[in-house]
């Protein structure tokens, strides 16, 4: 792909989450004096979601009209129009499976060249997704070469057999072509679809993190999405239907209030673990806008915040021993994501997944608007992010690592390499 290198290309990621919309605008400019190319964010914008339930959606209408609210409020701050998005897609309607794709070396020398690679990868692709799901990712993992395992870039190589071990990631059909509808009826293209969290990985891992193994948790609110990166490939993906709104829930619950009340309480405490509070603490929730003057001690509170967090770090456990990964990644875990705002999260991470546990925003973003450590935002900026690398890798030479994406509409089909 020919660019102009001194024009900033315009990247756009639209997250549609189950509890916001959002969108960043970044700018990719080739800066002369690092010899590369940088990103920064110029514009993000965040409206609450409409026409979805638990990440599904229940209304076209709506999801139509809260994308347009939020890319008219991006326009507005960047002074052009929004023309192609990435999109971002998570739900529990993911399936991630793993394939093999065999082709016979095309050249009679028996060098492996770059369209070989492209060969193998799309006869992973080729064969059937799951019924009812649309190919989505297909993410080459390694590579054999006459029964030679275990080759990380094949390219050059010499041999008759070339295979590739891929993982493919499936998203529902159905929900796939809902929400591509409702992005096109906002009037703007679709650059792809990505699954969330290959972006968020993408935003907050640092390569090094990616070589040693690491983990990357998204907590939004319907769901909690994971990645793990091992020997600078990604090990595994995962979707828990468990999230931060399921703690807003059993506030109201537990505390017989509203949802609304709920997420304001939630959004103000200082921290999640009870130990932290003394039993005279309480909150009055009339404070909150409640008609009920009524006093609950803050510790109940984090009680039922840690119960439900504490569960979702077990079910992320449990994702990790499925890999034999579970206390065993290096370079820890990093929690990011509108759920991991919750101060103290970090720390009961720390003690059910027997990692070390730190916060990850964006990392080799710039920007002029604070929502780039905005947790929230890591997957609006991890799109971002995926879209420049894909942009900016179109000039340079194919690697090992191709990504291919399919348009769900199966109008476009692209292949491009990815620089980790
Ligand atoms: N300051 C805050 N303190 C505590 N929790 C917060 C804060 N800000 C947002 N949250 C919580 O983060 C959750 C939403 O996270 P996020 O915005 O990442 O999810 P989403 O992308 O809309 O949903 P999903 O990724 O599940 O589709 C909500 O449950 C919200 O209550
Ligand atoms: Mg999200």
């Amino acid at each position: 792909m020919a660019r102009d290198t001194r024009q900033p290309t315009i990247v756009t990621g639209l997250d549609i989450g189950s509890t916001m919309v959002r969108v960043a605008v970044g700018q990719i400019m080739f800066d002369e004096g690092l010899g590369r190319e940088t990103i920064q964010i110029v514009a993000s914008v965040e409206v609450p979601s409409e026409g979805l339930y638990k990440g599904n959606v229940t209304s076209i209408e709506d999801v139509v009209s809260s994308v347009a609210n939020a890319l008219e409020q991006a326009e507005r701050m960047v002074g052009y129009p929004i023309e192609n998005v990435w999109v971002g897609i998570s739900g529990a309607d993911i399936i991630s499976q793993s394939n093999k794709g065999v082709v016979a070396v095309a050249k009679s020398d028996g060098e492996i060249s770059s369209e070989d690679v492209e060969r193998a990868v799309d006869a992973a692709r080729a064969i059937n997704a799951p019924l009812n799901y649309d190919v989505l990712h297909v993410l080459p993992k390694s590579f054999s070469v006459d029964g030679q395992t275990g080759i990380k870039d094949p390219i050059g190589m010499t041999g008759m057999r070339l295979e590739v071990d891929t993982q493919m990631i499936h998203g529902l059909s159905a929900h796939l072509k809902n929400i591509t509808k409702a992005v096109y009826r906002t009037g703007v293209d679709i650059d792809d679809v990505v699954l969330s969290i290959l972006a968020v990985g993408e935003a907050v891992v640092v390569p090094r993190q990616k070589e040693l193994g690491v983990a990357v948790l998204n907590i939004g609110g319907a769901n909690t999405s994971l990645i793990v990166y091992e020997e600078g490939d990604i090990l595994h993906t995962g979707i828990l239907p468990i999230g931060s709104s399921h703690i807003t829930n059993d506030l109201a619950i537990g505390l017989r209030t509203s949802i609304d009340i709920a997420e304001l309480i939630k959004k103000e405490f200082e921290t999640s673990i009870v130990e932290k509070y003394s039993k005279k603490d309480v909150i009055n929730l009339a404070d909150f806008g409640s008609e009920d003057n009524e006093h609950i001690p803050r510790q109940y509170i984090a009680e039922i915040i840690e119960a439900r967090a504490s569960e979702i770090f077990s079910k992320v456990d449990e994702e990790l021993l499925k890999i034999e990964r579970n206390g065993l990644l290096p370079a820890g875990v990093i929690i990011t994501g509108g759920g991991a705002k919750i101060p103290g999260m970090v720390s009961l991470a720390k003690d059910h997944l027997k990692l070390p546990v730190t916060i990850g925003t964006p990392v080799n973003v710039g920007g002029i608007t604070d929502k780039i450590n905005d947790l929230a935002f890591s997957t609006a900026i991890g799109l971002v992010k995926w879209g420049a690398l894909l942009y900016t890798s179109g000039k340079k030479q194919k690697r090992m690592n191709i990504k291919a994406g399919k348009m769900v509409d199966g109008v476009k089909k692209v292949f491009r390499s990815l620089i980790p």
